[in-house]
């Protein structure tokens, strides 16, 4: 019983740690056929779509993956948030270490970007070090030493050893260490969810099935708008960025940067500064201080002839699920207004070798921004992801 009720009030932080290990797993294949160096990686990917099909197929299922496990990540911030996780002592190193979690997350997506080395990765792999050169005083050494230190091999390291490492730690002691000391452990944590988890793998794997990145030219091209609308994890790192197509300078940075990092740091330590509830016993106390703190909102009494149709319980869930999808939504929302311009599978449309070399491979003299100004000109090179048949 008690397992069923964290179950259930972790339910996308459950899903977050399922989808993980679908990316540890299609990630271990991935590395098999992946060759990390700049003339072979985008033919190592290539040679997937035109050959392997199956493990073209896995690819395509860890760039879902991904994106779903952002999602389910955010999802399970907003409950936690609005649960009021982050007053109960136990919980703060939860809470801190779910937040710190965010962090090796964007590597994974913004290393992941790079890695395949098409025109998409080029463009992530140069502006990394442009963001990072906004950050005051450390930022130009930090953006020299980015663009010195970055090489394939080194790129796929971080992917595939480092940021696994550190998330490891974290996820342990987030969760892991408590999952652990139950009975039964993660195996039986693994097979009891195993079965519930089987519709969303099944939807993963059509998704992947029917939206492939394509990846075939020159044999098949696609058209420079393609894959508008649709989702994917880029969305989430691209966001950053977006301000630069409505303003120029401080400005751009100032919400690109500013004020999403002052955001993180106060969602990672505000807790700290807070009165804390605590709990003797465990889990079930937890639960008892939520619903005892639920009754008494005054909302509920306001509602109370919906009460009396669906019951406490029902109208107290309802609420609740209510304000996680308004508080989604007002999150979501935005992210696709300001995204799904974002032609993710159309780039290939020019940026292939029947264009010519020089627009097939990103060019050996990437990284130089003497003889290629436009890649310190965040303006462009923004622009240019998001309208690429009107800026280039
Ligand atoms: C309509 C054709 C077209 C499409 C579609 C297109 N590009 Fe380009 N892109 C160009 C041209 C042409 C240039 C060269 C501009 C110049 O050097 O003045 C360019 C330049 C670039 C550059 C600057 C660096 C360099 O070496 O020139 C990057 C990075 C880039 N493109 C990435 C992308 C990405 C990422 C996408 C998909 C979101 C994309 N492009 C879609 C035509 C296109």
């Amino acid at each position: 019983m008690k397992i069923k009720q964290y179950h259930w009030h972790h339910f996308f932080g459950g899903i977050a740690l399922l989808l993980l290990i679908v990316q540890l797993l299609s990630g271990s294949v991935l590395t098999l056929f992946y060759s990390p160096h700049l003339n072979e990686a985008y033919a190592s990917v290539q040679y997937l779509y035109n050959e392997l099909s199956a493990v073209a197929w896995i690819r395509d299922t860890h760039r879902w993956a991904a994106l779903l496990l952002v999602l389910a990540v955010i999802m399970h911030f907003i409950r936690s948030f609005l649960r009021k996780d982050y007053l109960i002592r136990e919980s703060k190193t939860l809470w801190l270490t779910g937040v710190l979690l965010f962090l090796p997350l964007l590597g994974f997506l913004i290393t992941g970007f790079i890695l395949p080395w098409e025109w998409r990765g080029y463009w992530f792999m140069e502006m990394v070090p442009n963001y990072a050169g906004e950050i005051p005083l450390i930022g130009p050494s930090l953006s020299q030493f980015l663009l010195d230190a970055f090489t394939m091999p080194r790129a796929l390291v971080v992917h595939v050893v480092i940021l696994p490492i550190i998330t490891l730690v974290l996820i342990d002691i987030h969760t892991l260490s408590k999952i652990k000391r139950r009975a039964g452990g993660l195996s039986l944590y693994l097979r009891e969810h195993g079965l519930f988890a089987t519709p969303f793998l099944l939807i993963i794997g059509a998704l992947a099935y029917a939206l492939p990145m394509p990846t075939q030219d020159p044999a098949i091209i696609p058209m420079p708008l393609e894959g508008e609308r649709i989702p994917t994890a880029e969305w989430f790192v691209l966001i950053f960025y977006a301000p630069y197509l409505y303003f120029k300078g401080f400005m751009a940075t100032l919400f690109g940067f500013y004020i999403p990092f002052a955001i993180f740091l106060v969602l990672a330590i505000f807790p700290y500064f807070l009165k804390t509830k605590t709990s003797r016993t465990g889990d079930r106390t937890e639960h008892e201080h939520h619903v005892a703190g639920r009754k008494k909102k005054i909302l509920v009494r306001v509602l109370a002839p919906l009460r009396k149709v669906l019951g406490e319980r029902t109208l107290v869930k309802t609420a609740g699920a209510l304000t996680v999808f308004l508080v989604a939504m007002a999150l979501f929302v935005p992210l696709y207004t300001v995204s799904y311009a974002s032609p993710t599978m159309g780039c290939n449309s020019c940026h292939n070798l029947t264009a010519g070399n020089r627009m097939g491979l990103p060019p050996p003299t990437f990284k130089d921004r003497e003889l290629n100004p436009n890649l310190k000109d965040n303006t462009f090179m923004v622009e240019h992801w998001f309208y690429p048949q009107v800026v280039w």
